[in-house]
């Protein structure tokens, strides 16, 4: 038995050794060449229609369409995964990917560990409640039940009126589930991004939901591509993304998604 499992690892301890080497060989090769394309890893997580949802077993929405749009110019193959939320910021902090692209908000919290790209989308918070609700504003939220996805800017937005640590507010792995919530009766409302909650209530007319705007209480908010800090990629995908939104392209993807014309000289201010 003991002579059986030295003979394992002896032929283990061969073939790990062989790997190297192989992996070596290609390396000093042809690889690496400059005509090869560079590729990237971005990570995602797709449960936030229209910017990543999965449709079929593909991850598909307005984010997917821009960033293949942006690697596309830059000159890059892009590979997205559907990691979730919460893992996402862990991988693009460790450098295992080398983006996040999620609806992800630039703001000066994640700043501290995170880079962002220029901004590509202009959105802000609103609130999803039932008809008929009570909750007419974001002051009327005190002292009702808020769900939110965990860690996003409208949890943060629900903290400033009921309190951080407050038990009014449920958290939620992803925003589908904090709908979710609201539906089956055990929150009074949603904060989360106009778009998502605009498009989840027309999409979803039997639920009878309605969206509250409270421009004085939650803030524009800007959506860029989140990288590690000190990025190598940062700047071909900045010049990309300028060019597309002065080419054109930007513009198309956005009416095919929004059926609007896109609001460029905000998004360059
Ligand atoms: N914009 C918000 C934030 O950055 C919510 C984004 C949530 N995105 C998602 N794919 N679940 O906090």
């Amino acid at each position: 038995m003991k002579k059986l499992s030295g003979l394992v690892m002896a032929m283990v301890f061969v073939f790990v050794l062989a790997a190297c080497g192989a992996e070596k060989t290609t390396g000093d090769g042809q690889g690496g060449s400059d005509t090869e394309k560079k590729s990237v890893r971005v990570v995602t997580d797709a449960n936030y229609a229209p910017f990543e949802y999965m449709d079929g077993g593909k991850i598909v929405g307005f984010d997917v369409d821009f960033v293949n749009a942006v690697a596309k110019e830059a000159g890059y193959d892009v590979k997205i995964e559907n990691v979730g939320w919460d893992p996402l910021f862990l991988e693009v902090k460790n450098k295992s990917a080398d983006m996040g692209m999620s609806a992800i908000t630039i703001n000066d919290e994640r700043k501290q560990t995170y880079d962002f790209s220029v901004p590509y989308f202009l959105s802000t918070n609103k609130i999803l409640v039932p008809e008929g609700s009570d909750i007419k504003s974001a002051e009327d939220l005190k002292g009702k039940t808020v769900s939110v996805q965990n860690a996003t800017t409208g949890q943060s937005s629900a903290e400033k009126l009921l309190g951080k640590n407050s038990k009014d507010i449920k958290k939620f792995k992803n925003n589908n589930l904090a709908i979710l919530e609201l539906t089956k009766g055990g929150a009074d409302a949603v904060v989360a991004d106009n778009t998502v909650i605009e498009e989840y209530a027309k999409n979803n007319p039997k639920q009878k939901l309605v969206v509250i705007e409270d421009s004085k209480a939650f803030e524009a908010e800007f959506y860029g591509l989140m990288l590690p800090k000190g990025s190598n990629v940062k700047a071909d995908f900045d010049e990309a993304t300028k060019k597309i939104i002065d080419n054109g392209k930007y513009t198309e993807i956005y009416k095919k998604w929004f059926k609007v014309e896109p609001d460029l000289d905000k998004l360059k201010e």
